[in-house]
C-alpha cells in the first residue's frame, strides 16, 4: 500500500521530538488525540517570543508591547481565515476547548436560557461538553437531553429530529469523537437545530487538524478547539461565535482588557472580542498558533486528511489480524482514532507494555465515561494518528501489541 502524497520525511524532520528514544526504543507517538507534538517552526516562535519580544499586549505604547500585540492579533486573523469566519472579532482566544465551552454554557445560559428550556448534547461527548451544560441546566432549571448512539458509535439522527422542539435552545455536539473517532453528520445536525431556532456549538477539538472547517458554510453558531491538538502549544484555544450571539451575551470574567470604562459606580464593557478576554492571555502560545496554522496550511489540510485516512485504514486492517481484538467505534465515517479492547486483557496493562517498547498510546475512558458505560467496558486502548505517523509506526505498534497480548493472555 502506498500512502498519498505528503512529504513524510520532511514532515518528520520538522518534529525534533520524533528523533528521541523512550525506554531505549525509538519513540512511536500514537497519542495525538491527547496532544500533538510541535514542529520546529512553532518551537522557534516560542523561544523567539521570550528572546526578542516579551511584553504585555493591548496595554503599552512601548515598542515591545506593540510588536507583541501585533503578533497576537495576527493569530486572530489567521484563525479567522483558517475557519472562514466573517469577522476577526468573532474569534475569542481562550485557554482551550474546555474554557471555550464553559464560556458559552455560562454566558449563553445567562442571556438565553430560562426554566424548562432544553439543551441537547450527544451520547459520545467528552466530559468537557457534558459537565458545563449540566451545571448551567442546574442553575437555570433547564433540561439536558442526550442524542443516543448505537453500538458502532453512530448517532441516531431520527431520534435527534424528534427531540428538537421550540424549547430547544442549544445543541452542543462533537464533530469527531475523541474516544471512537466517529465523524458526526454536523451539516444535518445544524440544519435541523436551526429549523427550531436553536443555536449549535460544535466541539472541533478532534477535528480541527484533520478536517477543513468552514464556519460560514456550516452556518454553525459556535465552534471551539484547542491549539495544542493542532501542533501549537498548550494554554491557547479558540471560541468562534456569531457576532449576534456574542454581542447579546454578558462577559465571562471581569478584569483587565474586557472593560471600556470602570468607576466604582459602574463599569462598561469592551467591544468584541475583548469583552470575553479578561486578564493577560497566554501571549506566547497565542502567537505560536499562527505558526502552527501556517505549517498545516502549507502542507494542505486535504492532503493531511487523505494521508491520515489511509493510515487509519491500514491500521484497522492490521489490528484485526490480532486474535481477540475488538475495535470500539466502527462508524463508516471516522477520523484518526483507533480505539480497541482485547478479550480478557485490561487496557491499562497493554498501555504499560507498549510504553516499555517506546510506543505511546492512551488507555482508559478518555474523559468519555458515558461512552464506556453504554458499551459495558471499563475503557479502551486508543491509538490516535497525526500527519507525522507512518506505516512503519503502525507496523511497530501492531508487533508490540501482539507481544503484549501474548504476554498478558
Ligand atoms: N481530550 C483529550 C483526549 O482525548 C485529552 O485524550
Amino acid at each position: 500500500m502506498t500512502l498519498k502524497k505528503i512529504d513524510i520525511n520532511k514532515i518528520r524532520s520538522d518534529f525534533p521530538i520524533l528523533k528521541r528514544e523512550v525506554n531505549g526504543k525509538p519513540l512511536i507517538y500514537l497519542d495525538n488525540g491527547a496532544t500533538t507534538q510541535k514542529p520546529q517552526v512553532v518551537i522557534d516562535a516560542l523561544v523567539n517570543y521570550y528572546t526578542d519580544m516579551n511584553a504585555n499586549i493591548h496595554r503599552g505604547v512601548h515598542y515591545l508591547s506593540q510588536i507583541s500585540t501585533d503578533a497576537f492579533e495576527v493569530t486572530r486573523r489567521k484563525v479567522q481565515g483558517f475557519i472562514h469566519a466573517s469577522h476577526d472579532y468573532e474569534i475569542i482566544l481562550t485557554k482551550g476547548t474546555t474554557e471555550s465551552i464553559n464560556l458559552v454554557a455560562q454566558c449563553f445560559g445567562e442571556a438565553f436560557i430560562s426554566e424548562g428550556d432544553e439543551i441537547i448534547i450527544s451520547a459520545m461527548e467528552h466530559h468537557s461538553n457534558i459537565v458545563p451544560w449540566q451545571m448551567m441546566c442546574e442553575a437555570k432549571g433547564a433540561v439536558l437531553k442526550v442524542i443516543p448512539m448505537d453500538s458502532r458509535g453512530v448517532l441516531d439522527i431520527d431520534i435527534y429530529k424528534d427531540m428538537l422542539s421550540e424549547r430547544t435552545k442549544m445543541v452542543a455536539v462533537t464533530y469527531v469523537s475523541n474516544a471512537l473517532g466517529t465523524i458526526n453528520p454536523v451539516e444535518e445536525i445544524i440544519r435541523y437545530a436551526h429549523d427550531y431556532g436553536a443555536a449549535v456549538l460544535l466541539d472541533a477539538a478532534q477535528a480541527i487538524h484533520h478536517i477543513t472547517i468552514d464556519v460560514s458554510k456550516l452556518d454553525v453558531d459556535f465552534l471551539v478547539f484547542s491549539g495544542h491538538k493542532m501542533y501549537a502549544p498548550t494554554g491557547i484555544g479558540v471560541l468562534y461565535g456569531k457576532e449576534k450571539w456574542l454581542n447579546a451575551m454578558p462577559p465571562y470574567q471581569g478584569g483587565g482588557d474586557m472593560i471600556k470604562d470602570v468607576t466604582f459606580a459602574k463599569t462598561t464593557y469592551n467591544e468584541l472580542p475583548f469583552k470575553f478576554e479578561a486578564g493577560t492571555p497566554n501571549i506566547e502560545a497565542g502567537i505560536c498558533l499562527a505558526y502552527a496554522i501556517d505549517y498545516m496550511t502549507d502542507i494542505g489540510l486535504e492532503a493531511i486528511k487523505a494521508y491520515e485516512d489511509e493510515l487509519l485504514e491500514y491500521a484497522t486492517l492490521e489490528i484485526l489480524k490480532i486474535e481477540g481484538v475488538r475495535i470500539i467505534g466502527t462508524s463508516e465515517a471516522k477520523s484518526s482514532v483507533l480505539s480497541f479492547v482485547v478479550d480478557g486483557v485490561h487496557p491499562y496493562d497493554i498501555g504499560v507494555i507498549l510504553d516499555k517498547l517506546g510506543i505511546a498510546v492512551r488507555t482508559g475512558h478518555h474523559c468519555a465515561q458515558p461512552v464506556m458505560d453504554q458499551l459495558g467496558i471499563p475503557g479502551t486502548v486508543r491509538a490516535s494518528l497525526a500527519m507525522y505517523n507512518t506505516k512503519e509506526d503502525i507496523d511497530i505498534f501492531i508487533k508490540g501489541l501482539q507481544r503484549a497480548v501474548d504476554m498478558l493472555k
